[in-house]
């Protein structure tokens, strides 16, 4: 569920119209629900309700300062990734012993700084990443609390790009060889074993890889506990998808998810970690782009908007269905017809979608991208120089920039030519 509904016939982020948000900001430009991020996030706490749980909120999805404050209020932890997103984290507010650290290279000064500040957990994915964690830990006089990710060797049956939980994948220690690793860090003065890490994709559409990877990783439990680790947490991952076409999409719910938590490694007295990202601010965004042109090609029409691939690269990456609606809510007997949508960047790449069946609008219209909350402006470029579009926080009947639109003087100022060349 979200608060993007029409009223008086004009697209609304709960109490505002996205065309006062437009008159005011410009367009392109990304708007957020806080009502819908608090939503989501609560749903997750309902859904693990009776377990000792966290939930993390995987901010590479959407990290804006002010988003990571409403889940920072909400009561939620984080998974970063990177030196920067940690940044983010602390910046948001967010407790360090609230705060997870994933990803498959860090540097040492990422591990330095995460020592420093005391977060919760290094979720540590290979042996040298083990070893150099020791060693960062041991030369700044800290113990770094970890847990080994692991590879289950599951299929996610989610886009190749995103799949994470195969053993051809880069991610994780292969879950034969997670005893050694185990035994390895037990050995180790600068870290100390608090549990175990999994997270095999994202977009998931079915529990049914969860339930396996899940239920390998309660056996490892029952296998490294008998090894004589201390075993208290448990951390999940993310992964669980969202409906990107609203008329024939419904996957599982966070209540479901829930149930196969509970299910299969429920008992274990550990502590339960989540990781989700897109759950939670997917479906919270929307992306709201003007028509420049409606341009009639050979054989098929083109609505070529503001936005292009730079803002929203899912479709060109992913080739990633987003439904697309008129702002103005089109008549009930509007003309239907199919259009590709495309931006202005110079590639056929950028296309956001394909013979699209939408309702007739024309040049001047405003459109909104749904489910652009997750992986938008998180993965946007100045490509073509254009500069990052703005992101909107919409509470009630108010609204923020939360990151404006940076001017072109700002975006040249960024850069330098070198005396020689002047
Ligand atoms: N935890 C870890 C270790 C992850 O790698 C990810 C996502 C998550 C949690 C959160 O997964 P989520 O709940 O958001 O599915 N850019 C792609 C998605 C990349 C996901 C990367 N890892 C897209 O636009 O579809």
């Amino acid at each position: 569920m979200d608060h993007f509904t029409y009223r008086s016939g004009v697209l609304h982020a709960e109490d505002v119209s996205l065309e006062e948000i437009a008159d005011a900001v410009g367009t392109p430009f990304y708007v957020y629900s806080t009502a819908t991020l608090e939503r989501h996030f609560k749903v997750f706490e309902e859904a693990l309700k009776g377990l000792p749980h966290l939930i993390c909120y995987a901010m590479k999805a959407n990290s804006n300062l002010a988003v990571l404050r409403v889940m920072v209020r909400a009561g939620a932890g984080m998974d970063v990734v990177s030196g920067g997103e940690l940044e983010r984290a602390l910046a948001a507010g967010c407790a360090p012993d609230k705060i997870v650290f994933s990803g498959v290279g860090k540097t040492e000064a990422e591990m330095r700084r995460a020592l420093d500040v005391g977060i919760r957990q290094f979720n540590v994915e290979s042996e040298p990443e083990l070893r150099a964690l020791n060693a960062v830990a041991l030369s700044a006089g800290r113990v770094a609390p970890v847990a080994v990710r692991v590879n289950p060797d599951v299929d996610a049956k989610t886009h190749a790009k995103i799949a994470t939980g195969k053993s051809e994948n880069k991610f994780g220690v292969p879950i034969a060889r997670a005893r050694a690793v185990y035994a390895e860090a037990a050995a180790m003065e600068g870290v100390a074993v608090v549990g175990v890490d999994v997270h095999i994709g994202s977009q998931l559409t079915t529990l049914e890889p969860y339930e396996a990877a899940f239920l390998k990783l309660r056996e490892l439990v029952g296998v490294l506990r008998e090894d004589g680790h201390e075993i208290s947490r448990l951390d999940l991952g993310g992964g669980l998808g969202i409906p990107y076409r609203r008329s024939n999409e419904a996957p599982p719910l966070p209540f479901d998810y829930g149930e196969v938590v509970r299910r299969t490694v429920g008992d274990l007295g550990c502590e339960i970690e989540i990781e989700p990202g897109r759950l939670i601010a997917g479906n919270a965004g929307l992306l709201v782009s003007r028509v420049i042109f409606r341009k009639e090609g050979e054989g098929r029409d083109f609505l070529i908007l503001d936005a292009a691939m730079n803002d929203l690269i899912r479709p060109a990456m992913y080739d990633a269905w987003h439904d697309v609606e008129p702002v103005r809510e089109p008549a009930a007997d509007a003309p239907v017809g199919p259009v590709d949508l495309v931006g202005p960047v110079c590639e056929s790449g950028d296309t956001f979608a394909r013979q699209r069946e939408m309702a007739n609008v024309e040049a001047g219209a405003l459109v909104a991208f749904r489910s652009a909350g997750a992986y938008g402006a998180v993965m946007s470029s100045e490509y073509n120089s254009r500069p990052l579009i703005p992101e909107v926080l919409v509470s009630g009947s108010r609204f923020d920039v939360v990151r404006p639109r940076p001017t072109y003087d700002e975006m040249l100022g960024r850069e330098r030519i070198p005396g020689w060349l002047e």
